[in-house]
């Protein structure tokens, strides 16, 4: 069996993690989604983007802001006072700010004060997301949004919504990498002894990482056999199924999932009898404890039929309020362990990599020893090991699993 993580003369099963894996940070210079497009409104909306308190709200021409949620005279939070046409009114003193959140109205005063104001911050909308950028406003390009364009792209049909998770945000990047956990987590819809059987390969790169995982000639879950039978009109016994999770740091994740009847080709690239969705994921820290996890799920097929899109995104709400209550689980019992530390199985290649990317890119806006290591680490590790490594069942899986 290969071990993920390269190292020689092990049997690859068990190892002891590296040690920031015990530490709660975020990069600040990356595009962080603030809120779902329909969330954002002519109204002020409070919210934690990366550990910063802001304040959003929509111009009357559409346009999204993001500022500094602290008044500038008393520090009172501007999302408790109110909007005056384009501008926000303090609610406690009255002074008023632009979108640029330059103080353009201070009572009692001939004068303003030049220094009155409160951060702005680089914001854009885009795949029905509003984005904002917490770190150096020099370096927030539009361009390097992480892509989740299946959540508008004419070809693809699809609803989603966001789940306020009371967990480290890392812990979704691992929930998300490896989707073995289907099996016990998911069985009634998703899940499948398949999932927990079959070989994958974790492909890692500069900028992201990619988990596959091919299940042919199996019977599908519920999820998908009803899928395939809203695209036929019948069922089919014997599904191909893939699961291939794309990563792009520092937390959103785009999965390419699907079945097509088995032996009808998608494992060569002929995906035409099948049905294909995209689950898109992007997770927003707001505090070492607690996350913004925006999601959606968009399909390929019967795009026109709004019944199904409410169906699937029903169906993908009950999944993710699963993995909702074993992650906030999870993050309880991480507070009450505080001198535990995580290990890794080959099951973990993929969060395994995520993990070393947010540690690269936080290592890079700092000079903090811990996080240097980390990424010299990575990038040693990087070089010396294949950029493709597949892991395989056990014999054990399948006595355990019941093949
Ligand atoms: S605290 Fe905002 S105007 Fe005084
Ligand atoms: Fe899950």
């Amino acid at each position: 069996m290969a071990s993920i993580d390269g190292s020689s003369g092990s049997d690859g099963a068990l190892r002891e993690a590296a040690a920031t894996f015990a530490l709660t940070d975020w990069p600040m210079n990356a595009w962080y989604a603030a809120a779902y497009d329909v969330e954002l409104k002519h109204a002020l909306l409070p919210r934690t983007i990366a550990g910063r308190s802001l304040v959003l709200y929509r111009k009357g021409d559409g346009t999204p802001i993001a500022l500094e949620n602290a008044c500038w005279h008393r520090l009172l939070p501007l999302s408790e006072g109110h909007l005056e046409d384009d501008a926000v009114v303090c609610g406690y003193h009255g002074l008023m700010y632009n979108g640029e959140g330059r103080c353009v109205f201070m009572p009692s005063q001939q004068t303003i004060n030049p220094a009155a104001r409160v951060r702005s911050y680089p914001i854009a909308e885009r795949h029905r997301f509003v984005w904002v950028w917490p770190g150096d406003p020099a370096l927030a390009d539009p361009d390097t949004i992480p892509d989740l364009h299946w959540n508008d792209d004419p070809e693809w049909a699809g609803d989603g919504g966001l789940i306020d998770v009371k967990c480290n945000y890392k812990l979704v990047v691992d929930n998300l990498m490896d989707l073995t956990h289907e099996t016990f987590v998911h069985g009634s819809s998703i899940g499948h002894r398949s999932v927990a059987e079959v070989p994958f390969e974790v492909t890692h790169g500069p900028d992201g990482v990619t988990v596959t995982r091919w299940m042919l000639d199996v019977d599908p879950p519920p999820f998908w056999a009803m899928q395939l039978e809203w695209r036929h009109g019948r069922r089919f016994d014997r599904v191909d199924r893939w699961q291939i999770i794309h990563f792009e740091a520092p937390s959103t994740i785009a999965i390419d999932v699907g079945v097509a009847p088995a032996g009808t080709g998608a494992p060569q690239g002929d995906r035409s009898q099948g049905v294909n969705g995209f689950v898109l994921n992007t997770m927003t820290p707001q505090s070492p404890g607690a996350c913004h996890y925006f999601w959606a799920f968009a399909r390929n097929y019967n795009l026109d039929d709004q019944r199904i899109t409410t169906l699937l995104r029903d169906g993908v709400a009950g999944v993710f309020g699963e993995d909702e209550e074993v992650l906030n689980a999870q993050q309880r019992s991480i507070d009450s362990n505080p001198d535990k530390q995580f290990y890794n199985l080959n099951i973990d290649g993929g969060a395994m990599w995520a993990r070393r990317l947010i540690d690269s890119m936080i290592a890079a806006e700092g000079d903090d020893a811990r996080y240097a290591r980390a990424s010299e680490q990575a990038r040693a590790a990087a070089l010396s090991e294949p950029a493709t490594t597949r892991v395989e069942a056990t014999e054990a899986d399948r006595a355990r699993l019941g093949i």
